[in-house]
């Protein structure tokens, strides 16, 4: 009998916000603002999936400092905005915010806003909303064995596993939307035997019913992590 896949941590690489306002002649922040809004909606949705406990997003890369700074500063006033409106949500729905990244790079009043949502949602247990900022897999690849480095620790695949941003476990499914066929530096340690799936729809017209179409898939995909199934 085929036993189905169970989903547990969902990755997603948010991409096609600017083409997607392109097309419709709209400024790239429009794009952007029409992404976040999209957030909301698949947080929900995870928040109400039996089996989902994690979903990490791409929202701030290590290489998107080199966009103008015009849309840098835009990107990081939408963080802002984002986050302020949200915690509502996250206390509604019991969602644990966390972030992976080195954030050390924001403003100040950025990095004091991120604290204090981790700070009043580290209880929460319905669902665990990560955000890489300001992240790059090689760099927390970096990060993670310069610790391992400093405390003269041993080096395995679990204390390499452990030092990195992200101790959630293993990652299920990573979903790229947008078009495009690449990891662009994301969670690259982590995507060993993750199932990937890439959408053309851009992330502003990512809905739940092609979500639950990509989970579906997913359930009945056969995983056999280098052995026989
Ligand atoms: C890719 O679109 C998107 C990003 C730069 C990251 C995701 C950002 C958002 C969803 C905006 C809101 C985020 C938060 C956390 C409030 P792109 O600009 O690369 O699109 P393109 O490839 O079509 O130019």
């Amino acid at each position: 009998m085929e036993t189905k896949n169970s989903i547990k941590h969902l990755a997603i690489i948010m991409d096609g916000n600017g083409r997607w306002a392109k097309a419709k002649g709209l400024a790239r922040s429009k794009g952007h603002e029409a992404g976040a809004k999209t957030i909301k909606d698949i947080t929900k949705y995870c928040v109400n999936h039996t089996n989902i406990k994690t979903l990490t997003l791409y929202a701030f890369s290590t290489e998107n400092w080199k966009r103008p700074k015009s849309e840098v500063d835009f990107l990081m006033r939408l963080l802002e905005r984002y986050l302020k409106k949200e915690l509502q949500t996250y206390h509604e729905n019991k969602i644990c915010f966390d972030v992976i990244g080195d954030i050390s790079k924001f403003s100040t009043k950025l990095q004091k806003l991120i604290q204090k949502i981790k700070d009043q949602t580290k209880e929460y247990d319905g669902l665990t909303q990560i955000l890489a900022l300001n992240y790059g897999a090689r760099d927390e690849i970096v990060r993670a064995v310069k610790k391992l480095n400093a405390t003269a620790s041993e080096i395995s695949e679990e204390s390499i596993a452990q030092a990195l941003d992200t101790p959630y476990g293993e990652l299920d499914l990573l979903i790229r939307t947008g078009g495009e066929r690449r990891l662009s530096n994301f969670l690259l340690w982590q995507l060993s035997y993750s199932e990937l799936y890439f959408s053309n729809t851009p992330w502003p017209d990512f809905g739940i019913n092609e979500l639950q179409s990509i989970i579906d898939d997913f359930e009945h995909r056969k995983r056999n992590f280098g052995g026989l199934r």
